[in-house]
């Protein structure tokens, strides 16, 4: 949720850790602040608002000092006034701290300070923290920072500094990720790894129940009992194009245009065409233990979740393995029947969503096999499963998350046309899914072109208050994705239905106000849809018809038609998904929305 980035080494830290703050703001963005190390003790500088305003704020006061913190928040406990910003100093305003997560007993905490004479100026869980720090302040900044740690539950990432103790920055990490980067005679803590991208591409990724004590020469792991670690260096193959706007107005239409390229990654080295078998090394399981799957399981979150509906279309049909799709916050407290040859996969973009890794940790510790579907590359999720596929994405930075759906969905068609070939598939049906697969990015490549037919028709929309979104099949995900798009980004009422359930409610709320997207392609349930196509305009909506190309009859029987090219019908989702969000991201540049910061949001939501 909220982003930390610290620095300490010999260059200017301000700008380091403003423009580290920047990278991060996708995290959370209503609040932010910064602590600086500087010859008459720690300044700390906080506002309301966007990195944007603490610049402001800065631009007058050039500190010039080696060694700082820095934070962007997303509110929990207090609103995101400046006061309840961070750094959270102590009283002597000697220790300044940035957290991310929540402080589960903060109560008795702040209890006990009070007892102890300490003023709780914020409504902030986290003050108590740096207070408890002070508390615990015997000489050395790390053990105070241990100390108090092992009063604390709940889930953080801290990052720690000193008037008593400059050129130090302590950090520890309890659920809430947090990386070192190694620079030459610099290091840098931070949430993730964009944040220091322009510094170092060796990183070192902390552990829970680690703390690090980061010098510019050096830095030294130690567990929260005192063990001393022997740190893992890893490479980061994420460059610093992926992560900047390149010429785009948004991140999120930036990575809507990269689909093309992420489809392709998705899939490279992954095609055998010969067998009409995908490879997927990663999952770590042989042929026959993919035989013997019982059930699968899918946890995720919100766009990720969708993905796995999808893909329980695609496996029970290809495969005939029964899929459950479980939302992860549900999943996780209530007492799931999981059997022993039972594959449970979490499936996340940032590989960091707190619901989803406590669900992953539940199925481990009843014994099943654990696998991800995951984006960023050494994130929690990728280091804890027992194996998996990585989707390749790239940086996903826009909020509403785009082109990780679209590479989950297509490492799900991958999954689902293994198991199909492993129990009933034939190789020919498996050729020709993967020949479908492979032509997927020339096609999106396609659709994109449609762009400003999509933004000629939101022009007509985007004052609406309400949407509706309709599919069947395979295509009521995709129903649900594009609601979710637009209500995230735009802020007007979306849902998504199966376009039969419509009549059992939703059909209430139709008339000409009301646009109705309908996902309509020359599938199985084509003639029923066109059925619920003419129950909406017998009641004066109006129809946006996502349909396959070729099919002129539709176009008389709606008002706008988005044709999107015929493919095999597992991988329709891949295809049917770019109009909607296309549509969506006009809409919300219309209404002079914040498209990749929407408001209350948050990219990775590391709490629960
Ligand atoms: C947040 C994001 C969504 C994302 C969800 C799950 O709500 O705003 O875009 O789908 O978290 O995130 P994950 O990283 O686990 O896919």
């Amino acid at each position: 949720m909220c982003g930390i980035v610290g620095y300490v080494g010999s260059r200017r830290a301000q700008p380091i850790l403003l423009k580290g703050l920047k990278r991060l703001e996708y995290r959370g963005y209503d609040s932010a602040g910064i602590a600086m190390f500087t010859d008459s003790g720690l300044m700390v500088t906080k506002c309301a608002g966007k990195i944007s305003c603490l610049e402001q704020l800065l631009t007058g006061d050039p500190a010039d000092s080696t060694h700082g913190i820095a934070h962007t928040r997303w509110a929990t406990h207090g609103e995101p006034t400046e006061l309840n910003a961070h750094p959270h100093a102590d009283e002597k305003g000697e220790i300044a701290l940035v957290h991310n997560g929540i402080i589960e007993n903060y109560r008795t905490l702040k209890e006990f300070l009070l007892q102890k004479g300490y003023h709780i100026r914020t409504e902030t869980d986290t003050e108590m923290l740096v207070h408890l720090i002070r508390f615990n302040y015997k000489g050395c900044l790390t053990e105070a920072v241990r100390n108090a740690l092992a009063q604390v539950d709940g889930t953080y990432g801290i990052a720690v500094m000193s008037s008593m103790h400059p050129g130090v920055v302590v950090a520890a990490r309890m659920g809430s990720p947090l990386v070192i980067g190694l620079g030459d005679g610099e290091h840098l803590v931070a949430s993730d790894v964009s944040a220091m991208l322009e510094h170092t591409n060796k990183v070192v990724y902390l552990e829970d129940g680690e703390i690090a004590t980061v010098t510019a020469d050096d830095y030294r792991i130690t567990t929260i009992q005192n063990v001393q670690i022997t740190p893992q260096i890893e490479e980061v193959t994420w460059t610093l194009d992926q992560i900047e706007k390149g010429g785009y107005d948004h991140f999120m239409l930036k990575e809507i245009h990269e689909q093309p390229t992420t489809l392709r990654n998705a899939i490279r080295g992954r095609l055998n065409f010969e067998e009409g078998i995908p490879r997927l090394n990663g999952l770590n399981l042989q042929y026959d233990q993919l035989r013997k799957i019982q059930k699968v399981i899918f946890t995720a979150c919100g766009t990720s979740w969708h993905a796995g509906l999808i893909g329980k279309y695609m496996i029970e049909e290809l495969a005939r393995v029964a899929v459950d799709v479980e939302y992860a916050s549900e999943f996780r407290y209530r007492s799931p029947i999981l059997g022993k040859n039972d594959i449970f996969f979490a499936i996340s973009q940032s590989g960091e969503t707190t619901d989803t890794l406590a669900a992953m940790r539940e199925a481990k510790q009843r014994g099943v096999t654990v696998l991800g579907i995951v984006n960023v590359v050494g994130s929690t999720m990728a280091r804890e499963t027992d194996g998996g596929v990585y989707i390749h994405a790239g940086p996903e930075i826009g909020v509403a998350s785009t082109k990780a759906f679209t590479s989950q969905v297509m490492v799900l068609s991958l999954i689902a046309g293994l198991l199909g070939r492993m129990r009933q598939l034939s190789p020919q049906a498996g050729q020709e899914l993967i020949e479908a697969m492979q032509k997927i990015p020339d096609q999106v490549e396609k659709i994109l072109k449609s762009s400003d037919q999509v933004k000629k028709i939101a022009e007509q929309y985007y004052r609406a208050n309400n949407f509706l979104y309709l599919g069947r099949g395979i295509n009521y995900p995709v129903a649900l994705e594009g609601a979710l798009k637009l209500k995230e980004i735009s802020y007007i009422h979306a849902e998504g239905y199966p376009a039969a359930e419509m009549k059992h409610g939703p059909i209430a709320l139709i008339d000409e106000n009301m646009p109705v997207v309908v996902i309509a392609l020359k599938d199985p349930v084509y003639d029923k849809v066109m059925s619920n196509i003419a129950e909406v305009k017998a009641r004066n909506g109006n129809v946006i018809a996502i349909a396959t190309e070729g099919d002129t009859e539709i176009a008389e029987r709606v008002n706008h038609v988005i044709y999107i090219p015929e493919t095999n019908r597992f991988l329709t989702p891949l295809l049917s998904i770019i109009p909607l969000q296309l549509m969506a991201y006009h809409i919300a540049v219309m209404r002079e929305c914040h498209v990749d910061q929407p408001r209350n949001l948050a990219k990775s939501v590391t709490v629960e």
